[in-house]
């Protein structure tokens, strides 16, 4: 799959955590929360699965502080049938509001060679399904317009794009619409009235920026 040309860094929301499409790990994999050590395993994933950003171990205290606490019920990994972790993704809090609304899905990424066997929407299931056991009542999320197949697996569990400034409309514009113009909430993005993109859009924006 080609990767645009362009990586924007771009923002989708869900206002809300309802009807959450719900997937399975396959077969012999599992999940489980952090425990102490996984920094390294954090780190493992992070670097081989991400294209984008070079790494370094002190992303992981700049990403979740230096409290581990909260990680025990918002950080999973996904074990492999030999139970090496695989993937890994945060049920996170949001930057700007000190309440529990919304939550962020932070730093989902699965090894290259176990991409594409249904591990990312299970996880992505699993956070969402912990952000509103944990009383969040919307989520978002901060990619960038090069990650494709990320965009595309939101989108699919109901993330909306939120435009903030001309470069992201710019981007949202250029995503290839092969893979977007089956999601009714994106092919919105053509419109050109920010109104049309969010019912009750100003609502939202104003919530979630
Ligand atoms: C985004 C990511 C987590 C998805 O994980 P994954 O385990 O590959 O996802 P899944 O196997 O559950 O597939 C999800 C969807 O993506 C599609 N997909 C996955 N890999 C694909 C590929 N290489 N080419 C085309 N489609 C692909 C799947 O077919 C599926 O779509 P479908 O439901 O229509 O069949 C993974 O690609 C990744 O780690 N990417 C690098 C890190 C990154 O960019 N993370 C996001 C940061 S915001």
């Amino acid at each position: 799959m080609a990767d645009l040309k362009e990586n924007v860094g771009v923002k989708m929301v869900r206002k809300d955590l309802e009807n959450l499409p719900q997937f399975a790990l396959p077969f012999g994999y599992s999940f489980r929360a952090y425990r102490d050590g996984d920094e390294e395993h954090w780190l493992r994933i992070q670097r081989a699965a991400d294209r984008f950003n070079k790494i370094t171990p002190a992303w992981f205290d700049q990403e979740f502080g230096p409290d581990r606490g909260p990680l025990a019920e918002r950080q999973f990994y996904i074990l492999n049938p030999r139970r090496t972790p695989v993937g890994t993704g945060t049920a996170w809090l949001s930057d700007d509001c000190p309440e529990h609304w919304p939550g962020k899905i932070h730093w989902l990424a699965i090894l290259p060679e176990y991409q594409g066997r249904g591990l990312g929407k299970a996880l992505l299931t699993l956070l969402c399904n912990r952000l509103r056991e944990l009383a969040h009542h919307g989520a978002y999320l901060l990619t960038s317009s090069a990650r494709v197949i990320a965009i595309r697996l939101y989108s699919s569990f109901g993330f909306l794009p939120l435009i903030r400034n001309a470069d992201e409309a710019s981007a949202w514009k250029e995503f290839p619409l092969p893979l977007v113009l089956q999601s009714e909430s994106l092919s919105s993005l053509l419109a050109p009235d920010p109104e049309r993109y969010f019912p009750n859009s100003r609502k939202n924006v104003e919530a979630f920026s």
